[in-house]
Parts: structure tokens; C-alpha cells; sequence
């Protein structure tokens, strides 16, 4: 399977932060955001990776990407991405060449994780498959409503002010070739973008959407509290005894 990154977007929710440089770039521990979904697509055995990217700081991604080969990439490329906030599935339109009818694993480059979308990638043949987290702030997500069952999808919202679950549908994303169809029936939203909670939904009427739990770590980093947020995590993960005595510098431990 091949993999997206969609990297595009202004970063607006990151302001000052995203006038020098793009959202993606940013340090997140060690290294610069990117890395992360980059490591999940490359530890899934994805090497053919498409990245789409917008804005003004579009050129910064070479000097850190480079040919993709020191992360274990085959094949590298890039998309720009023409309307900077054109929205996720508008982005993910930019990858219909590069997927060649195949099924693409598409994955948003502020989301980190830890989990293990192996299985997931060997296995998955058509329809649309989405990782699903609990949270305790499904409001600022695509939330699911289940059906009786508590199995089946029936809907799904994009920041509901009243979340029907506490689970967020992760920025993972398995589909079949049908996906660009159905991007191309989306209408541009209240917040001006062509969403890609409503390609889920196509996917949800055609019963043809699948869900899975993320096992493992996951965070959205794309707000000052969950940038912070993911600098600590993966600061703990990769380096414990270093943040513990930062922590007791600080007072807080
Ligand atoms: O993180 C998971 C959430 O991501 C999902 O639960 C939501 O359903 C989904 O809409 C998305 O919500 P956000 O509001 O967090 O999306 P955001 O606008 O921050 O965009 C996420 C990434 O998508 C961003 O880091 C880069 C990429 N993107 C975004 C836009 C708007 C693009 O490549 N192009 C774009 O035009």
C-alpha cells in the first residue's frame, strides 16, 4: 500500500508560532512533526510515500525531507496543495495519480502515534477503514454516533458541540480508489473546506466504512496545549531520565 501525508493547512490555531515556518516542521522532542506519521506509514512497511503540502513555507520541507531515504522511504514525493486551506479531503484529491487505483493509507501530519497500523495495511482490501480513540475532548474532533449495537457507525460529526460518543475518529486513514469520487461530491463546509468527515459519511451510506480502536498512544498536536503535550510525551518515551530531572528543575517534580 502507498501512504499520504497531508501536511498542507496554514496552522492558524498555532499563530505566532506557524508565521516562521510550517505547522508540520515544528519540533515535537527531537525532531520536527513530520517525523512522527513518517514513522508509523515506514514501521507499516508503507515506502512509497506522497507528501501534500501548502502555504508559504512550502520549499521549508525539502531541506528536511530531503529524498525520504534516511527514514526508509523507496519513494518520495510532494503535492502542493493550490487553496492553502482548501481542507483535508481537498488535499487528499491530490493523491488520485499517485495511488494508481490502489488503496492509499492517508495519515494528517499533526497526528502522532505509537500504534501499529501493520496489520491493518496488509490486510485492508476496499471500503474505508477509521482508527478510533477515547477522548475527553471529543468536541474538538470527528466524532462517531454508533448505533444500538455500539458496533456500527452510523454517522459521524465533525466538532459537535454535543459529542454522541467519547471517541475521536483519529487522522488515520485507510480507503479504496472510491474515495476520490466521493471527495469530489463534497461540499464546502462552514469552515469553508471540503471535509474529510463527509467522505467518511459517503463511505457510511455505501455501508462500506470499518472502524478499529488505535491501540497505543495518540495526540493531535496541533494546538499550543497538545503541542506541549506531545513534546512531553515523546520526551518521556524516548528519553525518561532526561525529563524527570528537567521536571525536578522546573518544581514540579
Ligand atoms: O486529528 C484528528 C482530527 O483531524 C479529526 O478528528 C477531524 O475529523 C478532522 O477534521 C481533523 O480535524 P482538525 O480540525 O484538527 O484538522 P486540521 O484543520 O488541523 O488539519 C489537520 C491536518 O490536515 C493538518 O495538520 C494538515 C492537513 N491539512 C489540513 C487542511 C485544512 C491539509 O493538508 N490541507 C488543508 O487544507
Amino acid at each position: 500500500m502507498k501512504g499520504v501525508i497531508l501536511a498542507g493547512g496554514l496552522g492558524t490555531r498555532l499563530y505566532p508560532l506557524t508565521f516562521a515556518t510550517n505547522k508540520h516542521l515544528l519540533p515535537v522532542y527531537d525532531k520536527p512533526m513530520i517525523y512522527y506519521p513518517i514513522q508509523t506509514l515506514v514501521k507499516a512497511g508503507i515506502k512509497e510515500i506522497l507528501v501534500v503540502v501548502s502555504g508559504p513555507h512550502s520549499g521549508h520541507y525539502i531541506h528536511v525531507l530531503k529524498n525520504g531515504k534516511e527514514f526508509g522511504i523507496n519513494h518520495l514525493e510532494f503535492a502542493y496543495q493550490e487553496k492553502p486551506d482548501g481542507g483535508i479531503a481537498d488535499a487528499l484529491l491530490l493523491a488520485e495519480d499517485f495511488s494508481d487505483g490502489k488503496p492509499i493509507v492517508a495519515i494528517l501530519g499533526d497526528n502522532t502515534t505509537d500504534a501499529d497500523i501493520s496489520k491493518e495495511a496488509k490486510d485492508f482490501k476496499n471500503g474505508a477503514l477509521v482508527f478510533l480513540k477515547k477522548v475527553v475532548d471529543a468536541k474538538r474532533f470527528g466524532v462517531p454516533r454508533f448505533d444500538r449495537d455500539k458496533q456500527t457507525i452510523i454517522e459521524i460529526l465533525e466538532k459537535p458541540k454535543e459529542p454522541p460518543s467519547d471517541y475521536a475518529v483519529t487522522g488515520l486513514y485507510m480507503y479504496d480508489k472510491n474515495v476520490f469520487d466521493y471527495v469530489r461530491r463534497c461540499k464546502s463546509s462552514w469552515r469553508g473546506e471540503l471535509e474529510i468527515t463527509e467522505v467518511n459519511n459517503f463511505y457510511i451510506k455505501a455501508k462500506k466504512l470499518r472502524w478499529a480502536e488505535l491501540k497505543g498512544y495518540w495526540l493531535d498536536a496541533g494546538t499550543f496545549d497538545t503541542l506541549l503535550l506531545g513534546n512531553l510525551y515523546w520526551a518521556k518515551k524516548n528519553n525518561p531520565g532526561r525529563l524527570k530531572m528537567l521536571m525536578k528543575e522546573l518544581g514540579l517534580l
